[in-house]
């Protein structure tokens, strides 16, 4: 267990237990639920031959593989992670690049890196877990260049995330769920769904030229396929899998049942999908 005297040591612990676990052994299909919000992050991003990139909350390195390919000839990149779980895998996915790609198990909010020494730093959903944001994102921006760029995909709020919100109204008839993003300012996925929040955190940091576009789109519930991948990811991946996992056998299959009924409803040619609410944010140094 991390020393609970460390920043971040809750969030250390979690990706490198269970929620580390999930997303290494669930990796291809979060990666098809994911990857088109991160291609749409990555344009934002432009990143180019040549430049130094750094991809925070990297995971199992999906993106940093993205970000490899559109810096040759001539760059790097660096993923960097508090997870070790969630680098291995992003290391066996990522050999064989044309430029160096490393990965580096730090936490982003308290790692000493160079001073000046990206182009870019980048991340889709890796942002959002920091126990002190302010802090966090002014340890970022001492790393980059003068005129270099963030740019990152996070979470709109809940309610605008249908993917969370139909699969929490059903669960919700069996089990009380402790909703995820009911304290809108707490580390986890939907801690920037604000914007003013973003705004403030980034200003404070002394980033400049900041935009926040919204991104609205329809996810792949478990990476697509059948019902039975969709309501899979609710029960096993998502942010109901825990409470549900500690209901009785009988309420997990009257879970199980009701999710497939209504998931039904949402099934389109390659599989179920729901609305989703993102924004990109891209700021300047
Ligand atoms: C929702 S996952 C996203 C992973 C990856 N970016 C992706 O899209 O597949 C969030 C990631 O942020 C990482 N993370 C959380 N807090 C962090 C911190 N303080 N420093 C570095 N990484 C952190 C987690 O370990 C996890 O890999």
């Amino acid at each position: 267990m991390t020393d609970t005297n460390t920043p971040n040591a809750d969030q250390a612990d979690f990706w490198n237990g269970p929620g580390g676990e999930t997303w290494t052994t669930q990796r291809d299909r979060l990666n098809a639920m994911l990857g088109p919000i991160g291609d749409a992050a990555i344009a934002r991003a432009c990143p180019g031959p040549g430049e130094h990139v750094l991809d925070v909350g990297c995971g199992t390195g999906h993106t940093t593989g993205d970000l490899a390919r559109r810096v040759a000839p001539g760059g790097s990149v660096m993923g960097l992670d508090i997870s070790e779980l969630m680098l291995q895998e992003a290391r066996r996915f990522n050999e064989g690049h044309a430029v160096p790609v490393r990965f580096h198990a730090a936490d982003a909010q308290t790692h000493k890196f160079d001073d000046d020494a990206f182009d870019l730093i980048f991340s889709r959903f890796g942002v959002m877990f920091f126990e002190d944001s302010v802090a966090a994102f002014a340890n970022l921006y001492r790393a980059l260049k003068p005129g270099g760029r963030i740019a990152f995909a996070c979470w709109q709020p809940v309610d605008r995330n249908a993917w969370v919100h139909v699969p929490g109204g059903i669960v919700a008839r069996h089990i009380p769920v402790d909703g995820p993003g009911k304290d809108p300012s707490a580390p986890g996925p939907f801690a920037f769904g604000a914007q003013d929040r973003i705004t403030g955190i980034l200003g404070a940091a002394g980033f400049g030229d900041l935009a926040i576009e919204g991104h609205e789109t329809l996810v792949l519930m478990g990476g697509g396929g059948s019902i039975e991948a969709a309501v899979r990811a609710v029960t096993h991946q998502g942010p109901l899998s825990r409470a549900i996992h500690d209901a009785p056998e009988d309420v997990q299959t009257r879970i199980r049942d009701d999710l497939t009924a209504a998931l039904a409803d949402h099934t389109h040619d390659d599989g179920v999908r729901l609305g989703a609410g993102v924004w990109l944010v891209t700021a300047r140094k």
